[in-house]
């Protein structure tokens, strides 16, 4: 994909703005804003000590490893503070000693978000009665945690607080997607990571794993480690290995958030070239070689085999149903160059048009990848 395709330091600025933005303030705002917030000024004291979280319909991996997660959140600086006997405010707050989960559809353990999944959930926080969190799905109940761990606040003398609140909420758009080119700037996983959890508590749903590029190929694949052995700017230091990328996956899954993989082919693929020349198309100048390599070479079968290979691996790596195939900026001067491709180019009867040559290794990819993997390609352009 195309450098400056997308700037990132906008969107960045906000989510690491509004990760500051808690408690201390009974004015809380719940970001990003809800579909419907009914806020009452009618406080009820928390002690972070007793209180629970307790999944009322048949719970898995996503919801148990949450509540330890946003309790932690909910009560935050708290751990300094540990061997501070808490007490009460006063008698005049009601006490939320429980919050009931209630996921209506059974959330099986190992599953994964999908674009169809419905994240919407109703939260009630009220002082008589049962507090509850009601959703649809898992994926919409890690939202309510997150809005609910948003609406506590803590008073200067250290007591945690909820007014009594209705939220229902859904998200206005199904794909909430932040894209990181690991590249042209290699992140480590524990930047990965940070950057997931930061992505859940601003409730996005998409990492747009831009992972290689003609500048770096970090991802260490199993059948060909030679492509990051070669092409990574360091094979020890600056890749992800197999239980890396295993590991950012589920990480990723357990805060509701898909991992959408972005190998661009035949274009922005110079790194692969570094170990596989053979997959690209050679350059010529006066009737030979010089020496330069272009996208991929469309013309060889052997092209197509390794694609099948490698899209099997990616499909076994990267659960979600989407695959981004770039697709975008193929410099047609190389092709042009190259008198195999015009031999060929002649032989399918394309004409001048390269676009026609472009188009013919695209489909060919496409249908690799459905028959490999029975994944959807979506492409830059
Ligand atoms: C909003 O809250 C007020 C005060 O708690 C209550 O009287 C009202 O019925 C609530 N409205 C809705 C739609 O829940
Ligand atoms: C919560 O209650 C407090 C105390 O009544 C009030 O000052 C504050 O404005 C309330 N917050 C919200 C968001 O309604
Ligand atoms: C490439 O594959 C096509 C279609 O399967 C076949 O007709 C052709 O002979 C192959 N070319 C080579 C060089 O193997
Ligand atoms: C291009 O054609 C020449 C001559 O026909 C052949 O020697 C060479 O191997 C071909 N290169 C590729 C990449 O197919």
């Amino acid at each position: 994909m195309a450098s400056g395709y997308v700037s990132l330091s906008r969107p960045f600025f906000l989510l690491l703005l509004s990760t500051f933005c808690i408690a201390l303030n009974s004015n809380i705002r719940v970001w990003p804003l809800p579909r419907k917030i009914n806020s009452s000024s009618n406080p009820l004291q928390i002690h972070p000590y007793s209180f629970t979280f307790t999944a009322t319909s048949e719970s898995c991996d996503v919801l148990d490893s949450s509540f330890k997660r946003w309790w932690k959140r909910t009560f935050i600086n708290l751990e300094p503070r540990l061997k501070k006997t808490f007490q009460y405010e006063t008698s005049q707050f009601d006490v939320l000693s429980n919050l009931n989960v209630n996921v209506r559809q059974s959330c099986n353990g190992g599953m994964y978000p999908s674009l169809q999944s419905d994240e919407s959930y109703l939260l009630v926080i009220k002082a008589d009665g049962a507090s509850t969190l009601v959703a649809t799905t898992v994926w919409g109940a890690l939202h309510g945690l997150e809005t609910f761990s948003q609406l506590v606040y803590e008073t200067e003398s250290g007591t945690f607080l909820i007014n009594e609140t209705v939220v229902e909420d859904k998200p206005r758009f199904k794909h909430r997607g932040i894209l990181l080119d690991t590249s042209r700037h290699f992140l480590s996983k524990e930047k990965i990571l940070e950057n997931l959890e930061i992505m859940s508590q601003n409730k996005f749903n998409v990492f747009h794993w831009h992972i290689v590029d003609d500048q770096s190929f970090p991802y260490q694949s199993f059948y060909f480690p030679e492509l990051s052995n070669k092409g990574a700017f360091n094979p020890l230091t600056h890749i992800y290995t197999q239980s890396d990328v295993k590991e950012i996956v589920e990480y990723a899954r357990l805060r509701g958030i898909r991992v959408v993989p972005e190998f661009d082919t035949p274009g922005h693929t110079l790194s692969w070239g570094k170990s596989h020349k053979e997959l690209l198309t050679p350059c010529y100048q006066y009737a030979s070689e010089n020496g330069k390599y272009g996208p991929v070479n469309p013309i060889l079968n052997s092209t197509y085999a390794f694609m099948k290979k490698f899209i099997y691996e990616i499909s076994m790596m990267f659960p979600d149903k989407y695959f981004h195939a770039g697709g975008d900026e193929v410099n047609f001067d190389c092709w042009k160059s190259n008198p195999n491709i015009t031999k060929f180019m002649e032989k399918m009867k394309f004409g001048t048009s390269y676009y026609k040559l472009e188009q013919y290794y695209m489909e060919k990819f496409k249908m690799i990848l459905w028959y490999m993997s029975g994944k959807v390609a979506t492409r830059t352009n």
